[in-house]
């Protein structure tokens, strides 16, 4: 039987549901039931989310926590993150607190500028095209006017419109390079709205217009975060070996791509975590990123660690383009919030927020990583989901807990030890 549908968007959210039941799970009762418990009771709640996309049928929760403890440039924060991965909170947390009492993070905006492009293609002399630039360059900026005006009141706008030749890359492909700055918002629709105004004043006969939208790539919204402190301060047990294998574990990252992926893997646990909870377009930091780790022509590690004049140095710069206007960042009440426990930052600040959150989330894994393993904190962590997933009653969670304190956590023994404490009652 086809399962193509028309229409489907004209069904109200429980003819949707009884649609998908009947098409895709044999009409089983559990299914409707399953998805009918994350509704939110709260109708005017649950409208808001069903608005923010198409077909919205429920809601898929993550995990929302919170790490407290962050110093950063003298201020303490509480840092939201939202996320499904069991260690992340508990690392952020440990490490805000080891950092709380070595001088905190310290954070600073490098620059600001996001950039759009029209995408044109053009057969004709190259000095007529320039020269046609040259004499719309005032119209283009004007056309702009009225989309620009509140972004202008508030420091933005545009900076500036380029002409860039791009045919030794692609045959007959020119391209209008606009840069912008966004203030407090990260500006995606206000950038598209500005160049799709710009590409209809500019498109004339021989000028093809192919598309106008921003680029995720921007090397130049830019943070930079770091934590030093005394060699001898870092760790309890041969600190001076421990700062150099860390600084060793960052070196091997910058030189080997496939170590580099999964560091700023790590990396990215922390940021995307805060850029999630703060209604931020993870997807758009995370295009950035990877980009920026492979500016050289390499993929490489986004934080780099020193040892000098017995000072460690750990530090990150990433490119993260962030709102703290706009967008979703004060519709869903979790990011209203999340954004007023941070006190409410600017665009800026939430810049250097999230970068330490990066930073923290890679000083815990490579700390970890280069003494005890990985594996024994996120066991332990993995640990309640596996006496979850057993249906063990809080009596034997505490019990398996305690059992497992000193002892390697595996599925299969997790398994055997529950069985055989149940065997024995
Ligand atoms: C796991 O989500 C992240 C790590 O693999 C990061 C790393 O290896 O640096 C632990």
């Amino acid at each position: 039987m086809s399962k193509i549908v028309n229409g489907f968007s004209k069904l109200n959210k429980l003819e949707k549901i009884d649609w998908l039941v009947s098409t895709y799970f044999n009409n089983e009762t559990k299914v409707k039931q399953v998805l009918l418990q994350y509704w939110n009771s709260n109708p005017l709640l649950q409208d808001l989310h069903d608005d923010f996309i198409e077909n919205t049928i429920s809601n898929f929760y993550l995990p929302f926590g919170i790490a407290p403890n962050f110093v950063i440039n003298g201020k303490d924060y509480t840092i939201p993150m939202a996320i499904e991965e069991s260690s992340v909170v508990a690392a952020a947390s440990l490490v805000a607190k080891f950092w709380s009492t070595r001088g905190g993070f310290k954070a600073e905006v490098i620059s600001t500028v996001k950039i759009g492009q029209v995408h044109f293609l053009y057969e004709g002399d190259k000095a007529e095209l320039e020269s046609y630039f040259k004499s719309k360059k005032d119209d283009l900026l004007k056309v702009t006017e009225t989309i620009t005006q509140n972004m202008r009141t508030r420091g933005g706008g545009i900076l500036d419109i380029e002409l860039r030749d791009k045919t030794s890359d692609l045959e007959n492909y020119y391209q209008l390079h606009v840069t912008f700055e966004t203030a407090d918002s990260m500006g995606a629709n206000f950038i598209n709205s500005c160049l799709e105004a710009i590409a209809s004043e500019f498109e004339k006969e021989d000028i093809q217009i192919v598309m106008s939208i921003l680029s995720n790539h921007v090397p130049e919204c830019l943070v930079h975060a770091e934590v030093s402190c005394k060699v001898e301060e870092l760790y309890a047990e041969n600190s001076e070996l421990f700062a150099q294998k860390f600084v060793q574990a960052v070196a091997i990252a910058n030189a080997e791509p496939h170590r580099a992926v999964t560091h700023n893997k790590g990396i990215m646990n922390g940021i995307d975590a805060v850029v999630i909870a703060t209604g931020n377009d993870f997807r758009a930091i995370e295009a950035g990123a990877h980009a920026y780790a492979a500016k050289s022509g390499r993929y490489k590690s986004l934080t780099n660690a020193s040892i000098e004049n017995g000072i460690f140095k750990f530090w990150i710069e990433i490119p993260l383009a962030l709102g703290t206007v706009g967008g979703l960042t004060k519709l869903h009440p979790l990011s209203k919030l999340s954004l007023k426990m941070l006190d409410n930052p600017s665009a800026k600040e939430l810049m250097q927020i999230i970068a330490v959150a990066g930073l923290a989330q890679n000083f815990a894994a490579l700390r970890a990583l280069t003494t005890t393993g990985i594996q024994k904190g996120h066991m332990k962590m993995h640990l309640t989901n596996i006496i979850k997933q057993l249906g063990a009653s809080d009596e034997e969670k505490e019990y398996l807990i305690d059992y497992f304190e000193h002892k390697t956590i595996t599925h299969n023994a997790v398994v055997e030890a529950y069985n055989k404490l149940i065997g024995e009652k």
